[in-house]
């Protein structure tokens, strides 16, 4: 096999559409889904490949230096494409020091992995980070995100995405190590834990629950559908220059607001409901601490450098999200029991 690459946090919901590409695209390339399966981490995600010969998994945590060892040592990874992370804002909010130790200290334990394992022919080999547009902070309404902008994160989890790209830098300029690094804007579709506005919103719309919209739902967020980002990735990995950043988004801003009224209105539609039921459970609640106001990138970079771009509008991608999960209740079934049930009332009763 020409290639065996690790890709972290392969599991979760951006993950998993990676390893899902790469497996089905590449069957030259053996790949690696390392993943310690925390709350976010679902191996049902990857029913579609987990019988592929080129596809292998490891539940690791990235925090465990031996074990990263040891796995960069038994596939021979020649390179590694990181997204294992702890994701989630308001998660950080509540618990800053869980995404210092996975999201720091881990992805300093996975480059010390890497440079271990490509000891004396670093050059031949590729870490690609996978971070977000949130380090560059928040936008008033204006301008847009350029590879250039410089830092401003402004939440305990951009915080610590941040620290996580600057190591990445720092070891591609201290030890010559080959690096890449893309920023990318929201994501949406398939798969998405139910933690994050739109799958939360189909998950409370279908069940006729209160549809939580923080403070008056006037901040901007910029959607790309996942399979795009997924694609991104692909383009990014092959093509990208070693020690550039990327910018990766959709040029597709949305007010939270208009977001979950798209939502009532096409699920309404959807399940055959007189029009304007769901809009009924629309409830402005507390709004988030520090809640970033607009996030928007600029993707002119890849899409004129390696031409990259989007495949899907918007409107197409939303429905085909809707569409997937009312045809996987089981799923989300599984992933809205136990402990996603203690984590809701906590962030949400009262609030
Ligand atoms: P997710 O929360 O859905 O998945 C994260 C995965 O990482 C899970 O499978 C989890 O089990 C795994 N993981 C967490 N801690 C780990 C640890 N210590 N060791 C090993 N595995 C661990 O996240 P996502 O939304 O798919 O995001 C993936 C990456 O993309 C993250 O780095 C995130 O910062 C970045 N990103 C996300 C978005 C977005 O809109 N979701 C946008 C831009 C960038
Ligand atoms: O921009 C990229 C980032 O997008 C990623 O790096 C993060 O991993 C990802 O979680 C996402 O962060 P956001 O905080 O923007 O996503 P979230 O879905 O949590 O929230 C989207 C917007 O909706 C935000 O303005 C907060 C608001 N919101 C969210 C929830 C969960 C609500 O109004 N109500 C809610 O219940």
């Amino acid at each position: 096999m020409s290639k065996s690459i690790l890709i972290t946090g392969g599991a979760g919901f951006i993950g998993s559409h990676v390893v899902k590409l790469f497996v089905e695209k590449y069957p030259h390339y053996k790949i690696v889904n390392l993943d310690a399966l925390t709350y976010a981490g679902n191996l049902e995600n990857l029913k579609e490949v987990q019988h592929e010969p080129n596809y292998f998994f490891e539940k690791v945590d990235i925090q465990d230096s031996d074990a990263l060892e040891e796995v960069f040592d038994r596939h021979g990874i020649s390179d590694v494409i990181h997204l294992a992370a702890e994701s989630h804002v308001d998660r950080s909010i509540s618990d800053p020091l869980a995404f210092v130790k996975t999201n720091v200290f881990g992805t300093v334990n996975l480059l010390n992995a890497a440079k271990k394992a490509w000891e004396g022919e670093l050059g031949l080999h590729l870490f690609y980070h996978v971070s977000t547009d949130e380090v560059y902070g928040s936008l008033h309404d204006g301008g847009f995100f350029l590879e250039t902008t410089p830092y401003d994160p402004q939440s305990p989890y951009s915080a610590s995405k941040a620290a996580s790209d600057h190591f990445v830098r720092a070891y591609a300029n201290t030890y010559k190590m080959k690096t890449v690094v893309s920023n990318c804007s929201n994501n949406y579709g398939p798969n998405h834990f139910p933690e994050k506005l739109i799958p939360l919103c189909i998950n409370n719309i279908k069940n006729l629950k209160p549809l939580p919209v923080y403070g008056k739902g006037e901040n901007v967020r910029d959607w790309l559908f996942v399979k795009d980002h997924a694609r991104a990735i692909d383009t990014v990995f092959h093509q990208g220059k070693p020690g550039e950043t990327y910018n990766i988004g959709g040029f597709n801003e949305w007010k939270n607001i208009d977001i979950v009224r798209l939502l009532c209105k096409k699920m309404d539609e959807k399940l055959g409901r007189e029009k304007g039921t769901s809009e009924k459970l629309i409830t402005f609640v507390q709004d988030r601490a520090g809640h970033d106001h607009r996030y928007a990138i600029d993707a002119t970079k890849i899409q004129k450098e390696l031409g990259w771009e989007p495949s899907l509008q918007f409107e197409e991608g939303i429905d085909l999200t809707i569409d997937w999960y009312l045809a996987n209740q089981d799923w989300l079934d599984h992933v809205t029991s136990g402990s996603y049930q203690e984590y809701y009332k906590e962030l949400y009763e009262g609030r």
